[in-house]
């Protein structure tokens, strides 16, 4: 008999929540309410409208966490730079965009900012050349489209002090299809987690590297959460109290 794999196997996956399959069908495209809003989200995301960046938030929240002016900072999701123009008031910033008319933008944007050096490429690649080249971070800003799950636990190993943010799209509010779910059992244990669970999870990715991760802040940007945390290595010996022989 074939054997059933993860995702079929009705022990390790509850059935999809009724709530995110079922809703108004609307007439003339056969889609759910929620279908239709998504598709409108990513056609703003195709074509890089601020509406769907939140930057007032963002920007407030960088300015209410950071203070310094000669930090380290990586923005591994520039867009058109709205943030990073606000990171170069605090120190030198090394920016990613990885699509060419955005990426374009970003450079004009920032054409007046000394300290901010524009790379065109892929950030789920570039962070771990970062890793490999052994630097490190006073800042590090996660702000893709998607889940940024995938940069975890390593990305913890480019801070030894400093602020993580992190955008995190909320699972409830999109479109849970086969692949979302099992991305995101494979992450959390669970296809919907909550805010709760995904802030203590990312704290248990930082003690995979003994980061100490808290959340200092935490703002509601419709469908996805900003999160801010204070990161800091420590000693395991210290951390768990265990004295190494
Ligand atoms: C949420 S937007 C960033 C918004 C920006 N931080 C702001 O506050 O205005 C995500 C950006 O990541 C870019 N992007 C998507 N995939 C990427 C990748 N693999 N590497 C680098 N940038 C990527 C997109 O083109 C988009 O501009």
């Amino acid at each position: 008999m074939m054997q059933k794999t993860l995702f079929e196997n009705e022990n390790l996956i509850e059935p999809l929540n009724p709530a995110f399959c079922i809703g108004a069908v609307s007439g003339s495209t056969g889609k759910t309410y929620r279908a239709i809003r998504h598709d409108i989200t990513r056609a703003k995301q195709k074509q890089n409208a601020d509406e769907v960046h939140h930057p007032d938030e963002k920007i407030s929240q960088i300015r209410k966490v950071l203070s310094g002016i000669d930090l380290s900072i990586l923005e591994l999701f520039s867009g058109n730079g709205n943030c990073t123009k606000i990171y170069a008031d605090y120190g030198e910033v090394l920016a990613f965009e990885k699509k060419g008319i955005v990426y374009d933008s970003l450079v004009e944007n920032v054409k007046d900012c000394m300290l901010v050096q524009c790379n065109k490429a892929d950030s789920f690649l570039e962070f771990h050349r970062l890793i490999f080249l052994k630097q490190k971070f006073d800042v590090v800003d996660l702000d893709p489209y998607g889940f940024p799950n995938r940069f975890f636990p390593d990305i913890f190993l480019l801070i030894d002090k400093g602020i993580l943010f992190v955008t995190m799209p909320k699972p409830y509010v999109n479109i849970l299809n086969g692949i979302t779910a099992a991305h995101l059992i494979s992450y959390y244990g669970e296809q919907n987690p909550n805010e709760q669970t995904i802030i203590e999870r990312i704290a248990l990715w930082g003690l995979c590297h003994w980061r100490k991760v808290e959340l200092i802040d935490s703002i509601d940007c419709k469908s996805v959460w900003r999160f801010a945390f204070a990161v800091e290595k420590v000693k395991a010996t210290d951390y768990t109290g265990v004295s190494n022989r």
